[in-house]
């Protein structure tokens, strides 16, 4: 799968890569604007826009990418593979938009794993479930999943679901879309 996230980041792939806006990703996700010096790890570079907005913000910022491509639109040292993620933390935030409909259960499992928090840490998640399918694939390359499916994987790597914003349906190709955001918390005490 990296090569093809390879493929679409040199290809500046407008579809692929997004590229929603780091203000309008804060407000979908509920949250308030960090004081400075906050430590944050943002999942998924897309273009790399959310990474400079929160540095020229004063953050401390490292993102992460399955892709290498995607590692270099950040500052050097600064993009991290899943691995290296639990080098970083304690996290005080980590933002995690439009990924996990490209990650099977398994590989959220595993980068859940990876992750530390702070004792007032928090991870937003936002994910994606398809309603009323009539096509048993209509999305190559994409999983969808339900609130219970998301909580279960949120439960069985030691976080718990903090908050849930109303979902927001759209339509896409005959398909209705929900849209998820969650605000989770780690189970045990994060490191300090
Ligand atoms: C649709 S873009 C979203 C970018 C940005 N977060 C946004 O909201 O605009 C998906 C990003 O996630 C990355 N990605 C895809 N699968 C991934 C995985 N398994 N682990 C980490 N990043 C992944 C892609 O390389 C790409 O940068």
């Amino acid at each position: 799968m990296s090569e093809f996230w390879d493929q679409k980041h040199k290809a500046n792939s407008k579809l692929w890569l997004t590229c929603t806006k780091p203000e309008e990703v804060f407000q979908i996700h509920g949250i308030q604007l960090p004081a400075p010096d906050t430590r944050i790890l943002d999942i998924g570079i897309g273009n790399g826009d959310m990474h400079r907005y929160l540095v020229a913000l004063g953050h401390n910022v490292w993102s992460e990418d399955i892709s290498l491509v995607a590692l270099k639109k950040v500052r050097p040292g600064r993009g991290i593979r899943e691995s290296e993620i639990h080098l970083h933390g304690p996290w005080d935030l980590v933002l995690c938009h439009l990924v996990l409909q490209h990650m099977n259960d398994k590989q959220i499992k595993r980068l859940l794993s990876q992750i530390y928090l702070t004792k007032t840490g928090i991870m937003s998640l936002q994910f994606a479930e398809l309603l009323d399918s009539r096509i048993e694939s209509p999305w190559p390359n994409h999983f969808f999943r339900d609130l219970e499916t998301m909580e279960r994987i949120v439960l069985d790597t030691g976080f718990r679901i903090q908050w849930i914003r109303n979902p927001t349906d759209w339509l896409w190709n005959g398909e209705t879309i929900r849209w998820w955001v969650t605000r989770i918390k780690q189970l045990a005490e994060g490191v300090q």
